[in-house]
């Protein structure tokens, strides 16, 4: 069991309506997943669309007994940021500015996108950190030069001190919406802060843009977001260097698409103690990101988060007559003529009394970065407020928008989407000193 030192809730400033302006950074912001939260936002802000799929904003939690008819909105409840207050900043190897980098994603609709041009056009992505060595196919011109990982770690933390002073932003919050990364093992640069930034001033080649990047928002005491599957901030010295700074962090990979659905239909079947032989998954889709995962490299790692899913929700070790033989696959398939608009298959064989087989097959035709963007919303808005709630280091109660949930060490991570939400909204009770919901309910018939 992890040994950790006691923490306080600030529960005096969750109290208040937060002040100022939250600062959302962004690296790989020119990318579909970016382009649609923030134009998206933009489009809400103004009244045009609505926060479909936000919990943050169209969420409910009850409070106290069923017979007490109290659910409030989750932002009524809890103080966050205001939509409002966001202000944008980021990077990105290639220079278009939001607008235009919209476009080129091809997610929103040109008439969505020419009603906040001006916006939009305004907000342009700073010179990045990037090198090929970690994301083979991709190539751009628009990044920053460095001596050393160190100094482009330094050139980073001007960036962030230049936007926090330009826009007089009281609060920061990072989310990593860059590419995902060749699949890295952490190794002995990443044990120790100590390791780690000598790493950094040696140039150690374990040590990848997205990690140079969580080490910066750390230091400007930024919380840490990571939508990609790659490392990032999950190694120990970020992690360590999150609680000294007093920053949460929280990973990795948004799940949106085949994984929400896997996440949300493994459990019944587990629940409903019916066996599986196998899941095969695949997908077709064209968009910048079917295309850096095209790499084996980089599908390594997306693979790894894909894959872990299951075996943590059927938990084959406490049911071997039903989950321990079962052959799981997951196929992404790089396809252009489909853009952004994923489609996944997947043919579930599964077996009930007396072994008797059957099939389910799911057909999900997805908009990934439509799904993707309130995940992004939510997260920038729950760090906020974990930040200011003085809640440092790994924030395993997001675990509900990631695919590889992060976890303290020497804890599985929990995948069941329904005991995720429902470790979120206990979360949020908690905060507000509320009582936690069991569900138990034999109070109402009578019982003690
Ligand atoms: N629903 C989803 O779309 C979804 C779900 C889960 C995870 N993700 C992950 O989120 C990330 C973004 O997805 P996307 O569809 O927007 O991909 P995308 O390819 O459209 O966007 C990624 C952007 O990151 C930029 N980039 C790459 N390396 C960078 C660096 N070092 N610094 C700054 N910018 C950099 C690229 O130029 C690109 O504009 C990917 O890692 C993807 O795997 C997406």
């Amino acid at each position: 069991m992890p040994t950790k030192t006691k923490k306080t809730i600030n529960r005096a400033d969750l109290n208040k309506k937060p002040k100022g302006k939250l600062g959302v950074l962004i690296p790989g912001m020119g990318g579909a997943v970016s382009t649609t939260f923030i134009a998206g936002l933009e489009a809400i802000n103004k009244g045009i669309g609505k926060p479909i799929g936000s919990l943050t904003q169209m969420g409910t939690i009850r409070i106290g007994k069923r017979t007490e008819k109290k659910s409030p909105l989750i932002k009524d409840f809890i103080p966050l940021a205001k939509t409002t207050d966001i202000v944008f900043a980021g990077w990105d190897i290639f220079p278009e500015n939001c607008y235009d980098a919209s476009l080129k994603a091809g997610v929103l609709k040109k008439e969505t996108l020419d009603q906040i041009k001006t916006s939009l056009q305004k907000i342009k992505p700073l010179k990045a950190v990037f090198s090929q060595d970690y994301v083979k196919n991709l190539d751009g011109k628009h990044v920053k030069k460095g001596k050393n990982k160190m100094d482009l770690a330094e050139k980073l933390i001007k960036d962030i001190e230049k936007f926090k002073k330009d826009n007089k932003i009281e609060r920061i919050v990072m989310l990593w919406c860059g590419s995902t990364e060749i699949f890295i093992r952490p190794t002995r640069v990443h044990e120790t802060i100590t390791s780690f930034e000598k790493g950094l001033r040696e140039n150690h080649k374990d040590i990848a843009p997205s990690m140079i990047y969580a080490y910066a928002a750390i230091k400007c005491g930024a919380a840490y977001g990571n939508g990609a599957p790659n490392l990032s901030v999950d190694v120990p010295a970020l992690i360590d260097l999150a609680e000294q700074n007093n920053v949460p962090i929280a990973g990795k990979d948004f799940k949106t698409g085949q994984t929400l659905m896997k996440t949300i239909l493994a459990p019944g079947l587990k629940s409903r103690m019916i066996g599986l032989n196998g899941w095969f998954s695949t997908n077709i889709l064209g968009n910048r990101d079917g295309e850096v995962l095209d790499d084996p490299h980089s599908f390594k790692t997306k693979e790894e988060s894909k894959l872990s899913v299951l075996e943590h929700i059927f938990q084959p070790e406490l049911n071997p007559d039903l989950y321990s033989d079962y052959y799981h696959k997951v196929r992404i398939n790089y396809y252009p003529p489909r853009g952004d608009e994923k489609e996944a298959w997947d043919n579930i064989d599964i077996f009930g009394w007396l072994n008797y087989p059957m099939q389910i097959k799911i057909n999900f035709l997805c908009r990934d970065s439509i799904l993707a963007a309130p995940i992004v919303l939510d997260l920038v808005l729950f760090l906020d407020l974990a930040q200011r709630a003085g809640m440092s280091g790994i924030q395993e109660w997001l675990s509900f928008y990631f695919k590889s949930p992060m976890v303290g060490e020497g804890l599985y991570p929990e995948h069941d989407l329904f005991i995720q939400q429902m470790k979120l909204k206990n979360t949020l009770r908690y905060l507000k000193d509320e009582d936690l919901i069991t569900h138990l309910g034999l109070d109402y018939y009578g019982f003690e």
